[in-house]
């Protein structure tokens, strides 16, 4: 059964019905908690760099001996045939464990963009009558070709967001042949663009799973408090008796059993008045409940943290009360020196917490793109408020409607796998965008989609900052935007004193306007290649030079009237291609307050006394 389930076609499909049951592949959220089969291990890889195993030279199908999705053990198939000619033998291709990016298993193919092929041999629990089998990937970077048996099972594209495709007709009890055709070569007409400023890590970069589930079972469970005191629960059953079943979420530590039955669509809305008892989750306080959702065949869990979060004026409010954002960007990449976007349990804590600890921060800003799921649910453990976004970065084909399809369904994607995670307060619909009427459209879309999807959070966008010298000299900065007035958190990335040659000692007296709304500062930094020390030049590079931008920034962001939080790029220097001064970059973006290996830089300690100082109220 082919499914094609490219994000934009599922994101209109979504939109039109958010949260009835669709035609297109389902959330299957909690999918690591089913039964099923962890797909991730060792696998067989291929490099297919013109893409012979999808088309002939001539552009015609590709020929036998080059498919290699095809559903045949070649070493075998020679023997019996020595006349044969195979060019590709999955079963005895080099092998690499996944999931990671393949410049991880193959450092020699960090500049490599196009197709890849992985492939494995599995055998699968027995289904018993009635269940479902599906392969669930939580994320291929760019597009995937999926096949099993030999048979095309569906394809995906986007490489950030998670995707299920149904196999229960196609899976057999054993030897199953799973092979997933890679393509990293970014696309003019895609999300994110062909030129961003991080490392593109083509490959299988998060688990996958081979999930069973029942014939009609819990696809999703939204629970949250609401802004008016209820405890509000939103579930979706996908399966031929999705409709008119009842459903219970009980979260029993509250003494609460919300029940009802779903509609026609198979969803399902209740809510009820929250209990005194509920302990609201904030960093400080990060209480999760144990929450069932249970049907006549299914039952999920999940841990829920309950709390809510607001604008009141220019202040940002959370659990009712003003707060500020005291964060730090951070890229999807583990600390080490040879990073393959690999995030694990331990990566991702390693990273959370130097936020948490290390900067004494409340909030990360998850750029550019939906993070692993992994770092969401810490997140909600250790208590670090989250900033979610997708990647409509830079120079996206606005006026494209396949373009705007695939941003539509990655962010719709994105709410559906994390709305439940109490951490994310923030959807970013964009970062930088050069300001057109087509842009202004597109954006204006993504935002009435996430109050379509989710009216419990704050929605902004990194803008890109307006300044203006006054007759007496004075620089004053501001946002000159017109989506700002469909924000609810306005965000600038503002850099003068790195993209300028302002003298770093000018900052503390640049003016930020009042903004009626929340400002965060969603990104400023500058560059230091961790050990270049020039304190008498205080070059560009130097951490003498890095530190006195941050002392100085910061003192300008003492005096802006309305900032309410800040997210400075960014807690490690990351791979980006772009960066290739030979001495100081080397393919690396150098904003990082830590070196790729953890060295903290003396800047660290400048951000972390500020925050030390917020954090005791001064
Ligand atoms: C931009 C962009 C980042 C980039 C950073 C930089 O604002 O949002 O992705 O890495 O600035 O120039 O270092």
């Amino acid at each position: 059964m082919g499914l094609k389930t490219l994000a934009g076609a599922l994101g209109a499909l979504i939109l039109l019905a958010p949260l009835a049951a669709t035609a297109g592949a389902p959330t299957l959220t909690r999918a690591d908690t089913r039964e099923g089969l962890d797909l991730s291990g060792t696998w067989h890889w291929s490099v297919d760099p013109y893409r012979d195993g999808l088309e002939g030279f001539h552009h015609g199908p590709p020929g036998l001996g080059h498919r290699r999705y095809d559903d045949v053990d070649v070493d075998a198939a020679t023997r019996a045939k020595p006349t044969a000619l195979y060019e590709y033998d999955m079963d005895r291709a080099p092998t690499a464990v996944l999931p990671q990016a393949w410049i991880g298993h193959d450092p020699t193919l960090r500049y490599y963009q196009g197709l890849m092929w992985y492939a494995r041999r599995f055998d699968a629990p027995p289904l018993k009558p009635g269940q479902r089998a599906f392969l669930r990937f939580e994320a291929v970077n760019y597009t995937a070709k999926v096949y099993l048996n030999g048979k095309s099972v569906g394809e995906h594209e986007g490489g950030f967001t998670p995707f299920s495709l149904e196999v229960t007709d196609v899976l057999r009890a054993s030897n199953n042949q799973l092979t997933v055709g890679v393509d990293s070569t970014a696309r003019t007409d895609g999300v994110p663009p062909p030129v961003t400023d991080w490392e593109n890590y083509g490959g299988v970069t998060r688990p996958m799973r081979l999930v069973i589930t029942p014939g009609t079972f819990v696809d999703e469970a939204w629970v949250r408090l609401t802004k008016d005191g209820k405890i509000a629960a939103t579930v979706k059953l996908d399966g031929a008796r999705a409709a008119n079943q009842t459903v219970h979420v009980r979260i029993a530590e509250l003494g609460l059993d919300l029940a009802g039955v779903t509609d026609a669509g198979g969803a399902l809305n209740a809510s009820t008045a929250a209990p005194r008892s509920l302990v609201r989750w904030s960093p400080e306080t990060p209480k999760l409940y144990d929450v069932v959702v249970q049907t006549d065949e299914d039952r999920l869990t999940d841990r829920v943290g309950l709390r809510t979060i607001e604008t009141r004026g220019s202040q940002i409010l959370l659990n009712g009360k003003p707060i500020f954002l005291r964060g730090i960007s951070v890229h999807e990449e583990e600390f080490g020196d040879n990073p393959a976007r690999t995030i694990t349990e331990a990566s991702a804590r390693a990273l959370l917490a130097e936020v948490k600890q290390g900067l004494h921060g409340n909030f990360v800003r998850l750029a550019h793109y939906p993070h692993s799921e992994i770092m969401t649910r810490l997140a909600d453990e250790m208590g670090l408020l989250v900033w979610s976004e997708i990647p409509v970065y830079w120079l996206v084909d606005f006026s494209n409607p396949r373009t705007l399809a695939l941003a539509r369904g990655m962010l719709a994607d994105n709410i559906r796998r994390d709305r439940d995670r109490a951490s994310i307060i923030l959807w970013s619909v964009a970062n930088e965008t050069p300001i057109t009427e087509p842009r202004n459209t597109f954006l204006g879309q993504l935002v009435d989609d996430v109050r379509a999807l989710d009216d419990s959070r704050l929605v902004t966008a990194a803008l890109l900052t307006a300044r203006k010298t006054a007759p007496d000299g004075t620089v004053e900065m501001g946002l000159n935007d017109p989506l700002a007035a469909k924000l609810d958190v306005l965000a600038a990335n503002t850099y003068n004193g790195w993209y300028s040659d302002d003298p770093l000692d000018r900052l503390p007296d640049m003016v930020w306007k009042a903004t009626d709304k929340p400002l965060v500062f969603s990104e400023f930094g500058a560059d230091a290649l961790a050990g270049f020390s020039d304190p008498k030049l205080m070059r560009k590079f130097s951490e003498d030079f890095q530190k006195a931008y941050y002392e100085k920034t910061l003192a300008m962001a003492a005096k802006a009237p309305t900032l309410r939080g800040m997210s400075p790029w960014i807690l490690k220097d990351f791979r980006a291609p772009r960066r290739q001064h030979p001495i100081y970059q080397q393919g690396w973006n150098r904003k990082g307050l830590v070196s790729p290996t953890g060295r903290r830089k003396p800047a660290f300690f400048v951000l972390r006394g500020f925050y030390e100082a917020k954090e005791a109220g001064r």
